[in-house]
């Protein structure tokens, strides 16, 4: 079974053919992965700006769907199903992508498969790794902060989220105050790099408090706040705030995710999102899932943040149990993880 998926909710034009593995072993294979990262695009204005983006996605996409199958070696007839991501992002995007993947499978008569964007990270780690469900799930990503209980494809249950800002959107915002570029999470964790992590205390909120759930604007004021006193150009304290900041996500993370263990007791814990390529909060979940008797597993830090391959397999994913969507499928900005597959009509 071979499923082409594509992304275009946010600043990622991706496409990506993958496979079910051909024995019996629950993972898949990737045959192709393209994906345009349209940072030259919104750099100077620090941010996603949604007009450029979707104009971005549409001048790509169709070269980016040949590319994919080209590297592939194969043509629209070997394919099984055609997937793109169906929401929540940026609607513009979303709507270039839902309609490219829908146009091609009423044309080669494929079924078409609607992919909720946190169904693509919350799944992807089965592309490459052997995990059955359930699983726990930490899914962290820029506009995301949540932990879920994934019981198979449509079938998650929330057991917290944040209550305001997403942990990806607080990397962003401490790397522009620092001036370390645009997107902020890669930047953060470079600066962070032989720096002191203990040098800064930061407020850790919801640290220690019942429930799964998170905040992070107190800690994002606080970054705001620390930097304002910073002698400038003093590159010794940016590295140490970026340890010191790393190390209280770290914190707040772990502590989060050893309440879910206590609630919904897991012998996997899986991290995904594009937060999820952070090295040195992997290291602290690491540790954590062991004190609990359980393992973590992330994806390759390639397949953390937004690309195609993970749409492909969560698509795959449902096409299995026979679960496709119809070519009257409406894009939706906002689309909840835990509102099953019902929510799709
Ligand atoms: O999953 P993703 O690509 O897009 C969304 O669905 O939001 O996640 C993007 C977020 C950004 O906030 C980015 O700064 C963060 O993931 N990120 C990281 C790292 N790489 C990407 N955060 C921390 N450390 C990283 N290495
Ligand atoms: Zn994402």
């Amino acid at each position: 079974m071979r499923v082409l998926g594509i992304e275009t909710s946010c600043d990622e034009t991706a496409v990506a053919i993958v496979e079910a593995a051909a024995d019996d072993r629950p993972v898949g294979r990737i045959l192709a992965n393209v994906v345009y990262s349209q940072l030259t695009e919104h750099r100077r204005f620090g941010g996603v700006v949604p007009e450029i983006a979707a104009r971005a996605h549409l001048e790509r996409l169709d070269g980016l769907v040949a590319d994919a199958l080209a590297e592939a070696k194969l043509g629209l007839s070997d394919l099984d199903g055609i997937a793109a991501t169906g929401g929540p992002g940026l609607i513009g995007g979303v709507m270039v992508g839902v309609m490219t993947a829908k146009a091609m499978a009423f044309a080669h008569d494929k079924p078409f498969l609607a992919v909720n964007h946190l169904e693509g990270h919350a799944l992807s780690v089965r592309l490459t790794e052997e995990v059955t469900f359930p699983y726990l799930l930490l899914l962290v990503s820029g506009g995301h902060c949540q932990l879920l209980t994934v019981r198979g494809p449509g079938d998650f249950t929330r057991l917290g989220t944040t209550i305001d800002d997403a942990v990806g959107e607080c990397f962003d915002k401490t790397a522009k105050l620092l001036n370390l570029g645009f997107p902020g999470g890669p930047a953060v964790e470079k600066a962070a790099l032989g720096g002191d992590p203990q040098r800064f205390q930061l407020p850790r909120p919801m640290w220690r408090k019942p429930g799964c759930d998170f905040s992070f604007s107190g800690l994002k004021t606080a970054v705001r706040q620390t930097i304002e006193k910073l002698p400038a150009g003093d590159a010794k304290a940016i590295s140490d705030l970026c340890a010191s900041f790393q190390r209280t996500v770290g914190d707040v993370l772990a502590d989060r995710c050893a309440n879910a263990l206590a609630r919904a007791p897991a012998t996997t814990l899986v991290v995904a999102g594009g937060v999820a390529a952070n090295l040195y909060l992997r290291g602290r979940l690491e540790t954590l899932a062991a004190q609990h008797g359980a393992r973590l597993v992330a994806p390759p830090v390639k397949l953390c943040t937004d690309n195609g391959a993970m749409i492909a397999w969560a698509g795959l994913e449902r096409l299995r149990l026979g679960q496709t969507d119809p070519l009257d499928f409406r894009p939706r900005p906002r689309w909840p993880l835990d509102m099953g597959v019902e929510s799709r009509t």
